[in-house]
């Protein structure tokens, strides 16, 4: 009777395998990037995203105050690293081709912000980048003050002092 039982789970499970290894193999799961996550991609993305952040990124406060100099270097960082993909000072107005080419698609930062996302968690992103995603690892090119002073930029990018803001909106 056991050995029945047994056997049974064992044989479900060897077709639970041979069925998704014939779903991947026969190409039923969609590679191109001409699309928009679905609702199960995108709640298992964010989920194990959030779950991971809430175990790994810095706790504590951004190492640097927020002052105009250290705000004012974040925008030349931005521009050389981030603008491709998370745009300008013009937001969604103006998305770069390979933006709107991204699945998923990067958010425009200047339109859809993260001013609200504590700052180690926007730490956390850039040095480790998110998987699967067009979202690189800046972990090998930019040391953690870099970092922080990009964390910082995004914190108050839509409250920039105006010598700052004048310096964001002459990056294209
Ligand atoms: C090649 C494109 C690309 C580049 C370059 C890039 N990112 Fe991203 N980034 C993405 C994508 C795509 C996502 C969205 C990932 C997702 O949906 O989870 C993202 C997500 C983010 C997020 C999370 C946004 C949110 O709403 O939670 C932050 C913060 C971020 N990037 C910051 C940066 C910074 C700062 C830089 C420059 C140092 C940068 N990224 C460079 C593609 C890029």
């Amino acid at each position: 009777m056991l050995k029945g039982v047994f056997f049974g789970v064992a044989l479900t499970l060897a077709l639970a395998l041979l069925g998704a290894y014939l779903v991947v193999e026969g190409g039923l799961i969609p590679a191109n990037a001409d699309a928009s996550p679905g609702r199960l991609e995108t709640w298992l993305a964010h989920t194990s995203l959030d779950a991971t952040l809430r175990r790994d990124a810095p706790k504590g406060q951004n190492p640097l105050a927020p002052t105009e100099m250290n705000l004012a270097l974040g925008v030349p960082l931005f521009a050389q690293h981030c603008v491709v993909c998370h745009g300008s000072s013009k937001g969604a107005a103006s998305p770069s081709p390979i933006a709107k080419g991204l699945y998923p698609k990067p958010p425009q930062l200047a339109s859809d912000g993260v001013e609200d996302d504590p700052e180690g968690f926007s730490f956390w992103k850039i040095k480790h980048g998110i998987r699967l995603t067009g979202m690189p690892s800046f972990a090998n090119t930019l040391s953690d003050r870099q970092i922080w002073t990009l964390a910082l930029f995004l914190k108050h990018m839509d409250k920039l002092p105006p010598a700052v803001q004048q310096m964001w909106q002459h990056i294209h």
